[in-house]
């Protein structure tokens, strides 16, 4: 495995490679980035993996400056893995003030991007600034970040990039709390009442397999539950899978998401809901 942190030293290994399939991750890996790096092997002969925590993406009051790094343990967990890691310099990444940017669709503005102004726009524009570099024929994404994965689907669809994007399921802990760098912030008590989180989920997804159609009761159970035990809640909501919109009468994919913070902390989560076609909402 090569670990490479120039840009032409890059190309130049990729130059002669038939098909790369590359996985972007700010670092501090876990399983569930792992798997992604697995699944790219069904998707190309070179496997490239990203780390960078790219400043573009957090907000002023974010965690940019105290995102876990942990360098030398990713790349022990991706030896082996990946053929490539490829860590680019801050200065060689954004050597001028970013000053272009990718605009991405409405859908950005809503659920994450409501309470993180511009989230989006920074993840995008990284995203194709990495494309650009690596080159590749496929990428895969969590579905754990569903409106990333949309947000970037919609750039790849809208602005004809040559870039299968591969979805990858969410992988959890054994209590169901969805893997995430970010938990490592919790404490052991908050960490034992993460998983409430994806229990409200999984409680709206049985509720609406069941047959109930009140999405906004549901909702609304949920968020009570959650601050009655002292979270503050961005959001829970329930979308068409495939666009992110408001969950309509007659569709049958839908997913519920959610955004939470325990403590300091925020959590995100989100469970995809299949409804028989005779069973429609
Ligand atoms: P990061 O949060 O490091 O996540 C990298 C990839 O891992 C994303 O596609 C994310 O959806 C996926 N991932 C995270 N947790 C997962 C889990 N439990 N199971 C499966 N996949 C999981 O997402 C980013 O970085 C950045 O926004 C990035 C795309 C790299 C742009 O900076």
């Amino acid at each position: 495995m090569l670990i490479i942190s120039a840009i032409q030293e890059l190309r130049d290994r990729l130059k002669s490679e038939l098909s790369v399939a590359f996985v972007p991750t700010m670092g501090n890996l876990h399983q569930g980035h792992l798997a992604l790096v697995r699944q790219a092997r069904e998707h190309g002969r070179c496997v490239v993996a990203s780390i960078f925590v790219n400043p573009l993406q957090f907000g002023p009051n974010e965690d940019f400056a105290k995102y876990p790094r942990t360098f030398e343990q990713d790349c022990e967990k991706l030896e082996g893995l990946a053929d490539v890691v490829f860590a680019p310099k801050m200065e060689d990444l954004y050597p001028e003030p970013q000053q272009v940017y990718v605009e991405p669709p409405p859908v950005a503005s809503e659920l994450c991007g409501a309470f993180r102004p511009g989230h989006f726009r920074g993840v995008a524009t990284v995203v194709l600034k990495l494309f650009n570099i690596v080159q590749p024929q496929a990428a895969v994404f969590g579905k754990k970040d569903y409106q990333q994965l949309q947000v970037i689907s919609a750039m790849v669809r809208q602005l004809n990039l040559p870039v299968e994007i591969v979805a990858g399921e969410t992988l959890r802990a054994e209590d169901n709390l969805a893997l995430s760098s970010r938990n490592g912030y919790l404490s052991e008590t908050e960490r034992a009442e993460a998983v409430r989180l994806y229990r409200n989920l999984a409680l709206i997804r049985e509720s609406i397999v069941a047959g109930n159609r009140d999405l906004p009761a549901l909702e609304c159970a949920a968020i009570a539950d959650l601050e009655a035990h002292g979270w503050r809640v961005d959001y829970v909501s329930v979308r068409a899978a495939a666009s992110l919109a408001p969950a309509k009468t007659g569709e049958i994919n839908l997913v519920v998401l959610a955004a939470a913070w325990l403590g300091k902390t925020r959590l995100i989560d989100n469970l995809e809901i299949c409804l028989n076609a005779d069973k429609d909402l």
